[in-house]
C-alpha cells in the first residue's frame, strides 16, 4: 500500500480563501480589521521563521499585523508591559508570544498575562480549562489544524485507536483531549507515549491514528506501524543545511518507508506546519468578530 498524502499546504489555502473572504466581509460590513501582534524574544531561527511566516500570511489575508522583536535579554518586566499595552490595545485583537522563551523568563507568567480574550494561542489557562471542559473558546493552533486535516481528509475517528507520542502543552496534551471529546473529529481512544514509555513499539503498532509530536527526527519507524495507519507528523526537525544555507527538514517519522505501509501521511515540510499558521489567523478572525460583539 503507498499511502494517500494529507497536504497541509492544499487545506491550508482552501481555508485560507475562506477566510480572506470572511475577513473582506468583516471589514466592509462593519469596518472591522483584525489585528495580530506577534512578539518574539531573541534571535532563535527557528521561531524567526515561524513568527516571519504568521505575520505574512496575516497581511496576505487582510488581517492588520505586528510583529514585535526583543533583544534575548529583554526583562521579564518589559515584556510583561509590553503585553500589557496590547491588551489595552483596541486595533489588536489577538496576542501571540512566540515560544520558546529565553530561560530567565517566567513563560506561565507570561502566558498568564495575555487577556484570554485575545489569547489566539489557546494558551492562557481559562482557554485550556475551557477546551478541557468542550467549551467554546480559542483551541491551540496546532491541536486544531490537526484536527482539521483529519476531518478534511475524511479520517473517521470515532472509536479509532489514536497513540499520540509526546506530551507538550503546545501539541501532547491537547490534542490527546480534543480526540477523546464526546463530538465529531473525536471520539476516539487515546494512548499518550513519552520519554518515559516502556515499549512505544507495543503502542504504535495497535494504533489506527498516529500523531507524532516528539521532536526527535524520523523517530517513528515502519516497523512500528500497522498497515492502514494515518500518520499526522507533528516534527519539524532541522537535520541539516543545503549548500545554500537553507535549513533541511525532517519530521518525526520516517516518511518514506512509513508511506509504504500507511492509509495516509502528512509530509514535512507541507503537513501540519501550514495549518497551524491558516488557524492562528482563524483564531485571529473570531477575536475580532468576538470583540465586535458579532459571536
Ligand atoms: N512555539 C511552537 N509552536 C508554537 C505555537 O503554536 N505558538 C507559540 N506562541 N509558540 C510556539
Amino acid at each position: 500500500m503507498t499511502a494517500k498524502i494529507i497536504s497541509g499546504t492544499e487545506t491550508a489555502k482552501a481555508i485560507r480563501e475562506e477566510l480572506k473572504i470572511e475577513i473582506a466581509e468583516l471589514k466592509e460590513k462593519h469596518n472591522v480589521v483584525p489585528g495580530l501582534v506577534t512578539i518574539l524574544v531573541g534571535e532563535d531561527p527557528a521561531s524567526q521563521s515561524y513568527v516571519s511566516a504568521k505575520n505574512k500570511t496575516a497581511h496576505a489575508l487582510g488581517i492588520h499585523s505586528e510583529q514585535v522583536t526583543l533583544a534575548a535579554d529583554t526583562s521579564e518586566q518589559e515584556l510583561l508591559n509590553l503585553i500589557e499595552k496590547y491588551n489595552n490595545d483596541d486595533k489588536i485583537h489577538g496576542i501571540l508570544v512566540q515560544l520558546p522563551l529565553p530561560k530567565h523568563i517566567n513563560e506561565a507568567k507570561v502566558l498568564y498575562t495575555i487577556n484570554p480574550d485575545k489569547d489566539v494561542d489557546g494558551f492562557h489557562p481559562v482557554n485550556v480549562g475551557k477546551m478541557v471542559l468542550g467549551e467554546q473558546c480559542y483551541l491551540p493552533c496546532t491541536p486544531h489544524g490537526i484536527l482539521e486535516l483529519l476531518t478534511r481528509s475524511g479520517v473517521n475517528t470515532s472509536g479509532a485507536e489514536v497513540v499520540v507520542i509526546g506530551r507538550s502543552n503546545i501539541v501532547g496534551k491537547p490534542i490527546s483531549n480534543l480526540m477523546l471529546q464526546k463530538r465529531d473529529g473525536g471520539n476516539a481512544t487515546v494512548t499518550i507515549c513519552h520519554t518515559r514509555t516502556k515499549d512505544m513499539a507495543a503502542h504504535t503498532k495497535r494504533a489506527d491514528i498516529i500523531i507524532a509530536a516528539v521532536g526527535v527526527p524520523k523517530m517513528v519507524t515502519a516497523d512500528m506501524v500497522k498497515d492502514g495507519v494515518v500518520v499526522i507528523d507533528v516534527g519539524v526537525n532541522r537535520i541539516g543545511k543545503t549548500a545554500d544555507g537553507k535549513a533541511i527538514l525532517a519530521g518525526d517519522v520516517d516518511f518514506d518507508a512509513v508511506k509504504e505501509k500507511a492509509a495516509a501521511i502528512t509530509p514535512v515540510p507541507g503537513g501540519v506546519g501550514p495549518m497551524t499558521i491558516t488557524m492562528l489567523m482563524k483564531n485571529t478572525l473570531q477575536a475580532a468578530k468576538q470583540a465586535a460583539g458579532l459571536i
